[in-house]
């Protein structure tokens, strides 16, 4: 049987390695994060992305044993992210999950990252433990730099989509306004700093999609209006407004995500909702969902923020849940882009 597993994450540009139980226990979760080779560029550059996974990888792996203080003895399987994400990222992973898997004859298995977010609330360790009414069905908000979407989820491998950004990801829009803002990359976290002294309502941006009938989202139409703001106020005027422009700024994406998720929680008549993914960190975000919440009585759970950013632990967890239930991948398994149907 299945009980833990040893799992590798590198669809973008965190390496990640954890120890997870099927329970959901993480008994290690190491990693190494590429932004300062990244932010020189402006943005993740997929060449070097790939090269730090193949260097970091190995050591992390040993890593992961020693703060578990475990061996191979202790591994019933291994789980890799194999899609979605960056493919020479997604390869190194993935050569190595099927390498190791050959060499200690244990079996692997390809597990979808969107996955991993949706199903991190359950994820627990010495420190941490999601409530204990926690359980399916939920309504999740996925937010990252890649993704934006909503889903119904009822079950392991059961998540309805009900809406997706129609451009770009939310994380995308914070961090293409930071980075024209001149604060550098990845910036949403530093808007999230600024915005914290500023006025929210100090200047109007564009919220798209907000009252229409779907749950789908739009955020290219404020990066633009934002691009425009900041041309027209010129370097000068930015820099002495900065608290008000992030706050401003971020003010309209969250209107529009509380908005949907507000939506969605009242169309499945969800008693529970989450927010995962690294734009799940925004302390505007949390604040209002946590408002939200109390306002509409759902049990709210946003997993520790170690668990929200990309991380093994979360491919760990469904790895093996899906293992436990005899599921493998053959050697033959590629990488793919494909996000959750
Ligand atoms: O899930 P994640 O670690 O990687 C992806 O799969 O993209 O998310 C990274 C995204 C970036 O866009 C980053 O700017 C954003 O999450 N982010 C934040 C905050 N912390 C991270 N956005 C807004 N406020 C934050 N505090
Ligand atoms: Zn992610």
């Amino acid at each position: 049987m299945i009980e833990r597993v040893l799992a590798i994450e590198t669809s973008c540009d965190d390496t990640s390695v954890a120890i997870v139980d099927r329970s959901g226990f993480v008994h290690s979760v190491v990693a190494a994060s590429q932004d300062l080779e990244h932010e020189m560029y402006g943005g993740i550059v997929p060449e070097i992305a790939a090269r730090n996974h193949s260097i970091a990888l190995i050591p992390l792996i040993e890593e992961a044993f020693k703060k578990a203080n475990m061996s191979w003895n202790d591994i019933h399987g291994i789980a890799v992210t194999n899609r979605p994400g960056l493919i020479g990222a997604l390869i190194v992973g993935l050569v190595t999950a099927k390498s190791l898997s050959q060499a200690k004859h244990i079996p692997f298995l390809g597990i979808n990252h969107l996955e991993g977010h949706l199903l991190a609330p359950f994820l627990k360790d010495a420190q941490h433990t999601p409530p204990e009414d926690f359980d399916y069905p939920y309504v999740g908000l996925a937010i990252s730099g890649g993704h934006t979407s909503l889903y119904h989820i009822t079950g392991l491998g059961e998540y309805h989509v009900l809406g997706t950004t129609k451009d770009d990801a939310a994380g995308e829009c914070f961090d293409k306004f930071a980075k024209m803002a001149g604060l550098g990359f990845p910036g949403g976290v530093k808007v999230d700093q600024l915005a914290k002294t500023g006025n929210p309502e100090a200047y109007e941006f564009p919220r798209s999609m907000i009252h229409d009938d779907t749950f789908d989202m739009s955020f290219s139409g404020l990066k633009s209006s934002g691009q425009r703001m900041l041309e027209q106020l010129g370097p000068e005027r930015v820099k002495e407004n900065l608290p008000d422009l992030c706050a401003s700024f971020q003010e309209a994406i969250v209107d529009v995500l509380i908005a949907k998720l507000d939506k969605a929680a009242k169309f499945y008549k969800a008693k529970r909702i989450i927010l995962t993914g690294g734009v799940s960190a925004n302390s505007r975000l949390r604040a209002r969902a946590e408002d939200l919440a109390k306002r509409k009585n759902l049990r709210l759970v946003i997993p520790p923020i170690r668990y929200c950013t990309d991380n093994a632990a979360m491919i760990g967890y469904v790895g093996a849940l899906r293992m436990a239930r005899g599921e493998t991948s053959a050697i033959d398994l590629g990488p793919s882009p494909q996000a959750l149907a």
